[in-house]
């Protein structure tokens, strides 16, 4: 699968999001080593603090579908205008995580919601020095 194609899925599950209070609707879409793809999308509560991101909710898919260690790729995309949006820091540690269970760094596409910039990163120079199982 192409970057794009996989931008295109982060976007599509985007718009499938429950943000009714940030009105800020974010995709996530995965890829596992084997070319497996699952999205998710951020779903917000009436209580704030329980929304759940993008990254993790489709995260949750990747380790029902294939497993966290075999996630390869990801891709996220968010808002409308032309900012990228990366993850979140709380996203960035459950990507670890993944990429960790995998021995591999993961590849991060980030878009803008009007497909207008992409950003490629990869979860090393995202998440320094983070805390991981390593550190257990
Ligand atoms: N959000 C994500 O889904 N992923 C991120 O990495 C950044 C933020 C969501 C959380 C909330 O529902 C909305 O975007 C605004 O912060």
């Amino acid at each position: 699968m192409t970057d794009e194609q996989l931008l295109e899925l982060a976007r599509e599950a985007a718009v499938k999001a429950y943000a009714p209070y940030s009105k800020f609707q974010v995709g996530c879409a995965i890829e596992s080593v084997d070319g497996e793809v699952v999205t998710g999308a951020n779903m917000e509560n009436a209580c704030y603090r329980l929304g759940i991101c993008a990254e993790q909710s489709a995260l949750t898919a990747a380790q029902h579908k294939f497993g966290l260690d075999k996630v390869a790729r990801i891709a996220v995309i968010g808002g409308t205008d032309a900012t990228v949006c990366t993850p979140c820091g709380g996203c960035r540690q459950a990507i670890l995580e993944a990429a960790q269970l995998g021995g591999r760094d993961l590849e991060i596409l980030c878009g803008s919601g009007d497909r207008s910039a992409v950003e490629h990163h990869t979860i090393g120079e995202l998440m320094p020095f983070g805390f991981s199982p390593a550190n257990l």
